[in-house]
């Protein structure tokens, strides 16, 4: 970027999570760790930036897990927003401010928006049918709609869309639609909507955007938006009958909430007023278009996949509706990040959480830092994977970025520690060399990360180290440290340089590495910036240092099964509760011990099977109980032959009351267990044990 087009400010957001669940890598590497990157490297640059994010707390997603966890949406939101904050707090995202969708100042503000535009006359409203649940007397949300796919037929698509084959869909296309509250069929009732007219604003949208943007937004991005415009847009209803959310602020709209998607991205506006309040700032600098557009701040959402139209269609036509705010200047989404070759995803369990990775590994938050923004999904989908994490820890932090700090020690062995005099410098070609690549990656790194490549800034970042390596490596100083002590002066002295370079750049991909760096230096984090690294010297002859410490321990490969051990596990524990949940029959009431005691549970031997005649359903048995010889009757014709069972251990009930059974005499009961396909298997001991066994 030219220095005459850097903005004045930066607006910089990164989606606000739904406060429903712990966020997991999929998230971090598509919304918040670019965003959080991006966003200390303006800083290291000395511009100003607000970073704004906050937890999403109205909507479906809110209230469906308010019903999962069989509590209030209040109790939800309460709950994830602490959960996440804290998990962001703990990894070290720097945001200025993590406010909440529910605080009375976003209400307010989403509602001045609604007012605003409807006194516009911008909405069109209308009347039409939606599903409503008779029993649960309520309008049903699209999430509260599940049916066949009209494209797949995936008998569980939901009323917004098919996961199975990602079609976008409405509920009224949905085949035998399923309310999730009743499960019953919701019937049609009339209702009024406030619609934005996207179809109004679709000219405006392809010369704002498919011509503006052009060429400056990312690819993924871009074409997404033109796909959409190119099948038309269609008016989007703004309102929803629920009773969670951001109430509609007018007399004829009650029991009406606005749309989430409508109130959350003006999230990020209440959530600047709320940080320009408590800071004694004019909110209005970072969201307001300035006098002269030169002063405007430059507006840039970071998101995932799945948001892309949400802040490139929707969000940009209501702020040019209401006129007098800013639109984004770039919305630089990811696609998708998967796990082990297998989609990431919170419903099948199969995810890394960001909560758990912090307890699991401590103090390595640099190490996912770097994972994640080196396979980040920039331009298409991309894969985690533990061998690869511990293999880029190892091969790459550890005996690139660690290895050359690491050699430093020799300021200790020939030193005192002291960064030695460098005699001859400014006639070493090699050390001018290395001095002057420093600044070549340091421009590098400006450039992608101008432009959002944040996998090549990485890369450029560890281009230095691999440079320092190599210099040392070829220099030898230790080979030469009796017979050139000068050059081994010029090469340790180049060589911190190179150090301190690192540590400084580490401010924007390896935060707690580049403390400790600099701090090996006595240098103090805060006052470096941007500009120290134009100088010739960053740290001078004379100079103190530490002995530096290891930063990157390798991970060895029982920590690395742990967590593909863990991933399984959660998956199997998971598959366990929905087939509980889908299949199994429901638990019966609890008896008392005693209860349970008065059954004379036994092991027999099954003498003699036979048929019951003009009974289909019945076999008829001689069974040894260890006490007597008797005959029971069981219904299982339809599952074994006779000949199956004869011979076999059974578990029977022995002191069941004698019942005549199409007029034999049953005297006990034999147990079978029965399996979610309705199949009756013989419950019978591991080994062979003695006919009358009791059974407890
Ligand atoms: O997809 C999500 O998690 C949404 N809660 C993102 C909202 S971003 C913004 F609009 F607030
Ligand atoms: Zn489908």
């Amino acid at each position: 970027m030219n220095e005459n087009t850097i903005p004045k400010r930066y607006t910089i957001t990164s989606a606000l999570p739904y406060a429903n669940g712990p966020l997991h890598i999929g998230h971090i590497a598509g919304a918040y760790l670019p965003a959080d990157t991006y966003v200390r490297y303006l800083r290291l640059r000395g511009r100003e930036v607000v970073y704004i994010c906050g937890s999403d707390e109205h909507g479906a997603a809110i209230t469906l897990r308010a019903k999962k966890e069989e509590t209030s949406p209040q109790a939800i939101v309460d709950k994830y927003h602490n959960q996440i904050k804290e998990a962001f707090v703990q990894f070290g995202f720097t945001f200025d401010i993590y406010h909440r969708t529910s605080a009375p100042l976003h209400h307010e503000t989403a509602q001045w928006f609604f007012r605003q535009l409807n006194d516009k006359g911008e909405f069109v409203v209308q009347t039409s049918e939606q599903y409503y649940d008779e029993e649960y007397d309520q309008f049903l949300a699209d999430r509260y709609i599940t049916g066949e796919c009209p494209n797949c037929h995936n008998p569980n698509a939901y009323g917004d869309q098919c996961e199975k084959c990602g079609t976008a869909l409405s509920p009224l296309e949905l085949i035998n639609p399923l309310s999730t509250l009743s499960g019953k069929a919701p019937i049609l009732r009339e209702t009024k909507h406030w619609y934005l007219p996207l179809d109004k604003y679709q000219p405006w949208l392809e010369e704002w955007l498919l011509e503006g943007k052009k060429g400056k937004w990312k690819k993924n991005v871009y074409g997404q938006c033109k796909s959409w415009l190119e099948a038309g847009l269609l008016p989007r209803s703004m309102t929803r009958d629920l009773d969670w959310g951001v109430p509609v602020p007018l007399e004829d709209a009650e029991g009406k909430v606005l749309y989430v998607w409508l109130d959350a991205p003006i999230g990020y506006i209440s959530a600047t007023k709320e940080w320009a309040r408590q800071h004694g700032k004019d909110w209005e600098i970072y969201w307001k278009k300035q006098e002269n557009p030169e002063d405007d701040s430059r507006l840039i959402h970071f998101v995932g996949k799945d948001n892309i139209v949400f802040h490139c269609i929707i969000f940009p036509s209501i702020l040019h509706a209401e006129g007098s705010f800013i639109l984004p200047d770039n919305v630089p989404a990811n696609e998708f990040l998967n796990l082990e070759g297998d989609k990431l995803s919170t419903s099948r369990n199969w995810a890394v959480w960001l909560h758990e990775y912090l307890e699991d590994f401590p103090g390595k938050q640099d190490v996912l830092r770097y994972v994640l923004l080196s396979i980040g999904p920039e331009s298409k989908d991309s894969e985690f994977t533990w061998k690869d994490f511990q293999e880029r820890n190892n091969s790459e932090l550890a005996n690139i970025l660690g290895n050359l700090v690491n050699r430093l020690k020799l300021l200790h062995k020939y030193y005192g520690g002291l960064v030695p005099v460098a005699n001859g410098l400014a006639d070493d070609a090699e050390a001018q060399l290395v001095l002057k690549q420093i600044k070549v990656h340091k421009d590098n790194i400006a450039e992608n990360l101008e432009n959002f490549r944040f996998r090549d800034a990485l890369m450029e970042y560890m281009n230095i180290a691999r440079l320092g390596n190599k210099y040392l490596t070829d220099e030898e100083p230790w080979k030469k440290w009796k017979t050139d002590p000068e050059h081994v002066g010029r090469t340790l002295y180049t060589a911190t340089q190179v150090v301190a370079a690192l540590g400084i750049l580490g401010k924007i991909f390896l935060p707690d590495a580049a403390e400790k760096i600099l701090d090996f230096f006595f240098l103090d984090s805060k006052s470096l910036s941007w500009d120290d690294l134009q100088k010739d010297e960053l740290v001078s002859s004379g100079s103190p240092t530490k002995q530096p410490e290891m930063l990157f321990p390798k991970i060895e490969d029982d920590i690395i099964q742990q967590q593909l051990d863990k991933l399984e596990a959660n998956k199997k524990a998971k598959e366990g509760v929905e087939v509980s949940e889908s299949k199994v029959a429901p638990a019966k009431e609890a008896i008392t011990f005693d209860d349970f005691m008065k059954l004379d549970l036994r092991n027999g031997v099954i003498l003699e099977a036979a048929t019951v005649p003009k009974a289909d359903k019945l076999l008829q048995f001689k069974v040894d109980t260890g006490l007597d010889v008797r005959t029971i009757v069981s219904g299982v014709a339809e599952h074994f032959k006779p000949e199956d069972l004869l011979g076999k251990q059974v578990t029977l009930v022995a002191n069941l009351a004698p019942r005549k059974i199409r007029g034999v005499v049953s005297q006990g009961m034999i147990l079978f267990a029965e399996d979610a396909d309705g199949k009756l298997h013989l419950v019978n001991p591991e080994y062979d044990v003695m006919k009358g066994s009791v059974v407890k």
